[in-house]
Formats: C-alpha cells, sequence, structure tokens
C-alpha cells in the first residue's frame, strides 16, 4: 500500500476551495475570524464527533506512524500519557479540556493507584464523560476552565492537553496556571496543531485552506506557534524535556477526514444537509476537506509545495 503521502489528493486545492466557496462562501466562513465561537461550536458539533471520530467521543487526530489510518491512532497521545505517569510514578493527574473524557477514560482502569480528573469547558461535555466514566471509581470531571484552574486540583504529578490549547488566548496566563498546577517534578504534556513559524511564506491557497480548517475549528484566531509555547511556558519556569514534530503521522488521519468530506462536496445529496444541519456542525465538512492540504502543501500530491501547519507534542517538567 502507497504511503499516504504519495498518494493524490481527493481533488486539487483550487478545486476544494472552490467547492467550499460554492457551498459555504469563504469569505462567509472567514468573517468569524477573532469570534469567539467556541461554545456554539462545541454545541452543535458533539454530534458530528461522535459520528465522525469515534463512538467513544474521541476528540483529537489520531497519530499513524505508519502511514495507514487506524482508530489504534487515537491512543498515540494516550500512550505518552501513560509513559509519564509510569516516569514520574504518578498518583494524580489532571487533563485540561478533556472533552468527551475519551483519554481519561482510557487511562483510569491500567491506573487504578491514580486519580484523574479531567476539566472542560463545556458542560454537555462533562455530563457525557461523567456517563460514560459512571464505572470507573478513580476518573472524575468537573466544568471549569484551564484559564482558571480550581485550586482543589493543584498537586498534580502529570498535567495534560490534547488539542485544547490552541484555544488559549493569552500563552502566558495558562502556563502560569500549568506551572501552578503541576507538583514539583511533574510533567505536561500538550499535543496540538501550530502555525508553521513561516506560515507567511506558505502559498496563499495554502494559508487559506489553513485559516478555513482553524475556523471552522472554532480556533479563530489562529493556531499558536510552537516557538510561542515554548517560550510562556519555560516564562513560567516549566523545562522543555521534549517538543518532537509528529506532522508526518497526522496524515493518515487527516486523509481519511479529506476523502469522507470529499463526498460530502461531491454528493448534490450530502449537501442538501446543509440546509437543516446547525452551521457550525456542517462545517466541519470543510475542515475534513482542507486539512491536509494545510500541512501537507498544495498541488495534486503531498509535498509540491510547503504546508502551513504542524503537529506537535511538547513534554514539559516542573522543577523539583
Ligand atoms: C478538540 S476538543 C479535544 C477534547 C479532548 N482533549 C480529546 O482529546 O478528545 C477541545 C476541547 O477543549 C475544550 N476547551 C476549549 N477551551 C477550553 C478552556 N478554556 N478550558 C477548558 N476546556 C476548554 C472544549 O470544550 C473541547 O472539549
Amino acid at each position: 500500500m502507497p504511503h499516504a503521502k504519495t498518494t493524490p489528493f481527493a481533488m486539487p486545492l483550487p478545486d476544494a476551495l472552490a467547492h467550499v466557496d460554492r457551498v459555504f462562501g469563504i469569505g462567509t466562513i472567514l468573517a468569524d475570524e477573532g469570534q469567539d465561537i467556541v461554545a456554539p461550536y462545541y454545541v452543535q458539533s458533539e454530534p458530528g464527533y461522535k459520528r465522525v471520530h469515534s463512538e467513544k467521543g474521541c476528540m483529537h487526530m489520531a497519530l499513524n506512524t505508519d502511514g495507514v489510518y487506524t482508530a489504534d491512532g487515537y491512543f498515540t497521545q494516550i500512550r505518552e500519557v501513560a509513559d509519564q505517569i509510569r516516569q514520574v510514578q504518578a498518583t494524580r493527574v489532571l487533563e485540561l479540556g478533556s472533552g468527551m473524557g475519551f483519554n481519561t477514560i482510557a487511562l483510569a482502569p491500567d491506573h487504578g493507584q491514580v486519580t484523574f480528573t479531567g476539566l472542560d469547558l463545556m458542560a454537555h461535555h462533562v455530563s457525557t464523560a461523567r456517563n460514560d466514566a459512571g464505572h470507573l471509581p478513580n476518573a472524575s470531571f468537573r466544568q471549569g476552565s484551564y484559564t482558571e484552574i480550581p485550586e482543589d486540583l493543584r498537586g498534580a504529578d502529570v498535567v495534560f492537553g490534547f488539542e485544547t490549547l490552541c484555544y488559549a488566548a493569552d500563552l502566558d496566563a495558562v502556563a502560569d496556571q500549568i506551572a501552578a498546577a503541576l507538583a514539583p517534578g511533574g510533567r505536561f504534556v500538550m499535543y496540538d496543531g501550530f502555525r508553521r513559524a513561516d506560515f507567511a511564506a506558505a502559498p496563499q491557497d495554502v494559508q487559506t485552506a489553513a485559516r478555513l480548517f482553524e475556523v471552522t475549528t472554532a480556533v479563530t484566531n489562529g493556531f499558536h506557534t510552537i516557538e510561542a509555547w515554548d517560550a510562556a511556558l519555560r516564562r513560567a519556569g516549566l523545562v522543555v524535556l521534549r517538543s518532537q514534530d509528529l506532522t508526518d503521522a497526522s496524515i493518515a488521519g487527516l486523509r481519511y477526514l479529506h476523502n469522507r468530506s470529499a463526498r460530502f462536496f461531491r454528493s448534490w445529496k450530502y449537501r442538501l444537509l446543509r440546509h437543516v444541519m446547525p452551521k457550525y456542525l456542517i462545517r466541519n465538512a470543510v475542515a475534513g476537506l482542507v486539512g491536509p492540504y494545510m500541512i501537507e502543501g498544495a498541488g495534486p500530491r503531498s509535498g509540491d509545495t510547503m504546508g502551513a501547519i504542524t503537529y506537535s507534542v511538547l513534554v514539559v517538567e516542573k522543577p523539583r
């Protein structure tokens, strides 16, 4: 089987942008740039995440290192956290932006000695997570923001957040919250999309693809650069142990969503759904369609031009 990186896209980027423009209006979507749409986006999108991403409510990218999408890719990030739990012999773990609880619920059964708490902004995510975790004595979920982590959740040996810190507006303030939440010697693990530092050098249509992806996933101020996060975490007194570009491993999962979304744009029957489905839910089809171009570049094949977005992990430690 060819590696996902060498196969053609479902359609060239100009065709994809033309489809998006015809169905939704690129200008109409980008008019949301700078607006806070996180709450309506997640209220409307929950059924979509459950249906397309995973029955269990996983809301992050699959990472498949062999270039072939499998649902096991959703556990790559979770295995890293399990490794950190083992390394620091954690007894308290805090998940930031825990969504519908997929990660904490996956970790809790194998770590009976560890108390897990998930913190998420959205009440309906918290209640879904609580329902799904009902049988787990060591996992609980709270509604709240990582901009104000409750004091009683401080002292965690491991803090982690997958694809949630992209919504932070003030990186220094959130980095300070993370530092305060960690016990001395504790670790913080963050997986996310990032704008490349040379984002502005990417071809204009690749930048447009990236901006469309950002807005249709409610990251309306654009992904941060990893350099900005790295610097904010250091200013908060934390030590960066690892900063690793995993963009290649995200390609298979993004291509999977791309191919599903291409079917929507090519079928008039699917397109009719946009008249009956909530706008932020249906716009996830845009993110699905344009995702690969923003990281692989344009042209008929991956890598013909530079991309604008990376997917990376940061592992950080609080000094003793
Ligand atoms: C893409 S989802 C990822 C969910 C989860 N980390 C996962 O891997 O399935 C992003 C989550 O971040 C949450 N979120 C956004 N801003 C937040 C904030 N300031 N504090 C806590 N959670 C937040 C959203 O409600 C959403 O559940």
